[in-house]
């Protein structure tokens, strides 16, 4: 079967190849994949920045924004040949940390645990895999195409409940909420934000265009520019840019007792000139808090699955801005400024 896999830490490495299908050892499940999303993890990964093979590997196969049609479901899954699954993206660390312990594996304590696609273990990009049933994802059929949206929506998931349980530390209303950052991430926290019931605003570099369509289609409102010259002081901020500027600015502008959640991964880029005294005497003058999100454990899949099957379906199909083939994954891999989420397909739906 074909795969897309790469030398992770090696620049220029990655190529569809030909591998052998996986074996029952991968899981009691096997899928046929459908289609799988990039994202910017895909891109350093290609780019040589990040990543990890297998133990006792050269290569990873790539891809962790899976969706699949089951083939064989294998003796106790409970899945029917048909069904569409997404895969979970880590696994539990093997000591286990108190966390990885109870299912919390997002939010591990001694980064031993693994991913797929993107730490020690295969991901998504080939035309078949396998995987746990405990693992498997069922999508609501009538997603189709959609459900590949999933795994950036669990993530998202994950860092609105982190606002909120840390939001009930005192007596808690929100009604404001920033999201910093019109990618597909953004897009969702806002769909997301908006199904919760919150006044919902998205601030992008790009003065019109798409994206901000599909903010004002939300009946959110789309800012660009500067967080520092927003009329008011949001509740709550979802950080997904991961540059430095704006976490800066987040952390100046977030209301009294507000909570900044950093979802973004950036690298590098200017030097912030904010004194860092300053900028923490605010956070403890105003109660802040600023709180790093990263991944998802099983709760945040089911929500996510559930506020993606409310959603409407012409709107989330407009987040996915391009198709290409699998032959033609270094296309997917580089950003066109329209681009919101990209997609390899494999199989027909
Ligand atoms: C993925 C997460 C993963 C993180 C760090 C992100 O792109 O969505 O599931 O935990 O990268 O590897």
């Amino acid at each position: 079967m074909k795969a897309i896999s790469v030398e992770p830490k090696k620049q220029g490495t990655a190529r569809l190849i030909d591998i052998p299908e996986p074996g029952v050892n991968e899981g009691s499940v096997l899928v046929q994949a459908i289609a799988v999303g990039v994202c910017g993890t895909d891109v350093e990964i290609v780019g040589g920045k990040y990543g990890w093979a297998p133990p006792g590997q050269q290569r990873l196969i790539l891809g962790h924004e899976s969706l699949g049609r089951v083939i064989d479901p294998g003796p106790s899954s409970g899945l029917k040949k048909g069904d569409l699954v997404v895969g979970i993206v880590r696994r539990p660390d093997p000591v286990p940390c108190p966390n990885c312990a109870v299912g919390e594996w997002d939010m591990c304590r001694n980064g031993l645990y693994t991913e797929r696609g993107i730490k020690e273990i295969h991901g998504f990009m080939s035309e078949y895999w396998r995987i746990e049933p405990e693992y498997a994802v069922k999508v609501d059929p009538s997603l189709g195409i959609l459900g590949v949206l999933l795994e950036p929506s669990s993530v998202v998931a994950k860092a609105l409940e982190q606002v909120d349980l840390i939001g009930r530390r005192s007596f808690w209303e929100p009604k404001t909420v920033l999201i910093t950052g019109a990618g597909p991430v953004g897009l969702l926290a806002a769909l997301f934000a908006k199904l919760y019931g919150l006044e919902v605003h998205v601030l992008d570099r790009m003065e019109g265009g798409p994206k901000a369509d599909l903010v004002r289609d939300l009946g959110a409102t789309y800012h660009s520019g500067s967080v520092m010259n927003l009329d008011f002081e949001p509740d709550a901020i979802i950080e997904c840019t991961g540059v430095g500027q704006v976490i800066a600015e987040c952390i100046q502008k977030i209301g009294a007792n507000g909570i900044v959640c950093l979802a973004g991964i950036g690298h590098g880029g200017a030097t912030i000139s904010s004194n860092i005294a300053d900028v923490a005497a605010s956070a403890v003058l105003r109660n802040n808090v600023i709180v790093g999100s990263v991944n998802a454990n099983k709760r945040h899949w089911y929500r996510a699955s559930q506020n993606l099957a409310r959603a409407d379906r012409a709107w989330l199909a407009k987040l996915i801005t391009r198709i290409e083939k699998p032959e033609n994954f270094m296309n997917a891999l580089k950003r066109r400024p329209d681009d919101v989420k990209v997609v390899i397909q494999f199989s027909e739906i």
